[in-house]
């Protein structure tokens, strides 16, 4: 064998020890952002049917639920709100007692601490369920964007610590932007969803937001899984706008967009991964057919590795009590 050339890449996984000593990337608590669904109403505390583990809770037992996000070491969460009354303008997504301005204003008196991150859309909002105002059929662009300007300010008012437009309309970044610095929020960072694809994977987030579209889809406004020079127009676009963190979303079908927007961009990159990834790994795990926490610790650290800074996971709360126990 001696004549032989070649590497023995195996001398450093000889053992844990050897394999810790040179591993490259990490997931730390850190990095995770636990989405919130809030409900209106009292006395709700309800299980997503095609989201194990994961609830929608009324303000009466948010502290409960942020007692455990806390004690769990988690620093950020980000906060969905479903109104009881939508109309065609979702006129509760910008009311200053909206349930998302309740719960930001809760969580900020009583947890200063947690990073609060706003999404701002109109989709749960509106009872036709698109992201914007309907004009002659489809979603139209402009006059979306004020509406979502008033959502962003009075969110902002609230108290939310970060805004994270996800509406995929032209110009949102600019737009939100020029409105929380005329409001004062000049310090309030924007997290763009800046790439975000027409996606089967946001199935079941449809469920727990009620917010399905009642008529066609979003391939009007958001991307085509298919493209990848299209998301670095959008990634590029919202750089220029001033966004902050850029988004890309879903996850896992996507780390190679992720990896195309943390090299050319020097903004924090933020992963979502979505309803539909955590389902099908919840699924496979209620059926024994994976070890989930395996499963879920090689996903986000796969995440990480592609490029990704921080991770928008519903599994947040398993994987914060993971890392602990390491
Ligand atoms: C709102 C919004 C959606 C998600 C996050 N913000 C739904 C959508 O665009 O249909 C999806 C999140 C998930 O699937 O976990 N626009």
């Amino acid at each position: 064998m001696s004549q032989l050339e070649f590497s023995r890449h195996r001398r450093l996984r000889t053992s844990a020890s050897l394999r810790s000593l040179v591993r490259e990337n990490f997931l730390r608590l850190e990095d995770l952002i636990y989405p919130l669904f809030i409900l209106e109403g009292e006395n709700k505390r309800e299980e997503v049917r095609s989201m194990p583990g994961v609830f929608r809770v009324s303000m009466d037992n948010l502290k409960t639920e942020m007692d455990e996000i806390v004690s769990l070491g988690i620093k950020s969460v980000l906060l969905f709100g479903i109104p009881d009354e939508k109309d065609a303008c979702g006129t509760e997504a910008y009311h200053d007692h909206g349930i998302v301005q309740v719960a930001t204003r809760y969580i900020k008196e009583h947890y200063p601490e947690m990073i609060v991150v706003a999404d701002t859309c109109l989709c749960e909002y509106t009872d036709h369920g698109h992201c914007g105002l309907i004009e002659n059929g489809d979603v139209d662009n402009d006059s979306s964007l004020e509406l979502l300007v008033k959502t962003a300010v009075s969110q902002a008012e609230a108290g939310a610590d970060i805004i994270a437009p996800s509406n995929m309309m032209d110009g949102f970044v600019a737009a939100i932007r020029a409105g929380l610095d005329e409001a004062g929020f000049e310090n309030i960072p924007v997290m763009s969803y800046a790439v975000k694809y027409a996606s089967a994977f946001y199935g079941p987030f449809r469920d727990a937001a009620d917010s399905t579209p009642q008529f066609g889809d979003r391939k009007t406004y958001q991307m085509d899984p298919a493209n990848r020079l299209e998301a670095m127009r959008e990634a590029e676009s919202d750089v220029k706008e001033g966004a902050d963190f850029l988004i890309v979303k879903p996850g896992m079908p996507y780390l190679d967009i992720v990896r195309d927007v943390k090299n050319n961009y020097n903004l924090p990159v933020v992963i979502y991964n979505v309803s539909g990834e955590y389902s099908m790994v919840k699924a496979a795990a209620q059926n024994d057919w994976i070890d989930e926490k395996a499963v879920v610790m090689e996903m986000l650290t796969g995440m990480k590795r592609a490029g990704a800074d921080l991770i928008i996971t519903y599994h947040a709360k398993d994987a914060a009590r993971w890392l602990k126990k390491q």
